[in-house]
This record gives structure tokens, sequence and C-alpha cells, in this order.
């Protein structure tokens, strides 16, 4: 496994993520890639440590692949599930990350429906000097890291499936349809995306996508590759129609509409919502005569896209997607199990 340049403790959001890391996550999962596709599929890397899942929302995907990840690691894992813990009996979220810091957890995953609930547990972390290191598994309507770090690998291995590296992405355009307003999967792609020299066009009805979103997100990141410093412009184009941002797309994200996230009745019935902006085969046909479609998971079959698209194997590369999520996540484990592993 080769070493590459790691300082990042925990793992909260991709904003001023560079280049170079995004390199390095890319890299180190296409290694484990490799460990994946053998007869024993476990590496002792993180021997000893212990892996805490805290998952204080649902998840199928996040939860089971960090945990699969941690174990083909050989790290101990282990998982708490609200239903059945003390915070029915009143114990706060730091009190329980605290609790398992005692019990000598190393590295945590936390996933919460608020946002910055990660972000709290880490300074909480920090403030102590335990040396734990967090990785958000998705907080509120903020960000999804560790999903744009499996996606970033799920384009490069279309692109490229040879030697695929983040500059395949340069002047590559990805449609990103659907629930944007409620996606902390859609702010987290477009910080991966952008970075690596994508063009990113969102495309919503304007109750699920605010003129004014794509602003923050267009900022120039400056970043310190090696001695020099280097702008990368971000690209960023909202439409509140999809056609403009299907033409010619490479790569087509589509979103899940998040229900539990709304909070006014921001849509007509949804049969309405698939009529106007489901991905369909139909959609699709102006995209590149290469274009992949991708979804982060869980799908509404038939509204948010048609089930015939969603299993096309061809086009879509959604449980791709989910392959490449334990790949991803045995990187990022062991990236930020750096400092241990010496
Ligand atoms: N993509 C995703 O986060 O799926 P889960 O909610 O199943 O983890």
């Amino acid at each position: 496994m080769t070493n590459f340049p790691w300082n990042r403790r925990h793992i909260i959001s991709l904003a001023d993520f560079t280049p170079s890391e995004y390199e390095s996550v890319l890299q180190t999962a296409i290694s484990f890639q490799d460990v994946l596709s053998r007869r024993n599929k476990k590496v002792p890397t993180l021997q000893g440590q212990v892996v805490a899942n805290l998952f204080f929302e649902p998840s199928t995907r996040t939860r089971s692949s960090f945990e699969l990840a941690a174990k083909r690691l050989s790290a101990d894992t282990l998982n708490f599930s609200p239903g059945s813990s003390s915070l029915s009996k009143g114990e706060t979220i730091l009190d329980t990350a605290k609790t398992y810091l005692a019990m000598g957890t190393d590295l945590m995953v936390i996933r919460h429906k608020g946002s910055g609930v990660p972000a709290t547990i880490a300074q909480e972390m920090d403030r102590l000097e335990s040396g734990v290191g967090v990785v958000s598994a998705g907080d509120g309507q903020q960000e999804h890291p560790s999903q744009a770090h499996l996606d970033l690998l799920t384009i490069c291995n279309a692109l490229t499936p040879k030697q695929p590296t983040t500059a395949d992405l340069k002047g590559k355009k990805i449609a990103i349809v659907g629930d944007i307003l409620h996606s902390r999967v859609a702010r987290s792609n477009l910080w991966s995306l952008t970075a690596c020299g994508a063009e990113v066009h969102l495309a919503a009805p304007p109750t699920l996508l605010p003129k004014a979103f794509a602003e923050a997100f267009s900022q120039p990141l400056q970043t310190k590759e090696g001695t020099q410093n280097e702008t990368v412009a971000r690209q960023v184009f909202v439409h509140w129609a999809l056609e403009p941002a299907l033409e010619n797309a490479d790569f087509v994200m589509t979103l899940r509409l998040q229900k539990e996230r709304m909070s006014a009745h921001l849509l007509p019935i949804l049969r309405a919502y698939h009529h106007l902006s489901g991905i369909t085969r139909y959609r699709i046909q102006n995209c590149a005569p290469h274009v992949n479609i991708m979804h982060p998971g869980p799908t509404n079959r038939g509204v948010e896209i048609t089930s015939e698209l969603m299993d096309d194997p061809q086009l879509s590369l959604i449980a791709k997607q989910v392959s490449s999520g334990v790949a991803v996540r045995m990187a990022l484990l062991y990236l930020m199990g750096g400092s241990k592993r010496q």
C-alpha cells in the first residue's frame, strides 16, 4: 500500500478538500478494490483499533459498508442503534460519544439528522485530546463526504477503468437532478466534482433549488499544492428546467425526493413530480451517447427515476456506487487511522 500524504484527523466537510486529497483517497480506494477482488479480502492495517458506528438516523448502505470496511481492515467494530440505546433514558449525544471513547474507540463514524452533529462531536474529541478521528456519515442537510468520494471513484472507474484518476473529471458535464434543497449528497458532490474540474449543472423545480444555492459553491478554492498557490475555478450552473442540464451530460445523478425533510408542501403530488422532473429514457436522449445514470440510494422507484433505467445494466451505475462504497470507506478509515498505524 502506497502511503499518500494525509493531515486530517476528521472528515466532516469537503469544502476545503484539495485536488491532491481527492487523488489520495481515490488511489487508496483503488488499492483496496484490488484487495477486495482477492480470495482473502482482509488486511491487518487497523488490527487492535476500535471503530464505532454511531448512527442516530436510519441507513442501509453507509452503515453496512463502514462496518464491512472496518472489518476488512481488521478493526473491532461497535454498532449503536438509537432505539435500543440509553438515549431513550435521556443520555445526551455527547455523553453517548464519550461513553464510546471510554471504551477505547479510535475512530467514530457519525450519522445524525441534525446538521453539525459530527462537527460538534469532533470538537469535543479534540477538546479532550482523545486523538479520536470522526468521519461524518451524513448530517442533516449539510454533507455526506464519503458518498461524494465513492461517487468520484465510480465516475473515474467508468471513465478510465484501467488507470482511474481525478484528472479524468476535467471538463466533464455532470447533471445533478432532483431534490437539491434537502440533499447533503448534492452539497458534498458539488465540492468534490468542481474541485476536480467538472462542470456541475443543477436542475430542479424552483422550490427545490433556490437561486442563491449555487453561489456558495462557486467560490474559487485556494489550494496550496506543493509550494505553489493554485486557484481551482468551480463551475456550477442552475436550471429550473431539465433539458439544458441534461443536454450532452456525461453523467446524470438523480436524487431521492426527501419527503421526511420537507417542512412545507413544496411539490404537487408525486405523480406530477415524476411527470415534470423524473428521469426517464425519453428525457436522457439528448445526453452524451455514453451517459451513465447514478443515484446515491435509497430510491423512490417511479418517482425521481423509472425502475427500468435504474435496472439498466448499460446505463445505471447504482450497484457500482454501492460496491465502491466499501473500498472508499476502507480508504477513509485507513487514511484517518494513519497516526495510530505508525
Ligand atoms: N446513500 C446513502 O446514504 O444511503 P443510506 O441512507 O442507505 O446509508
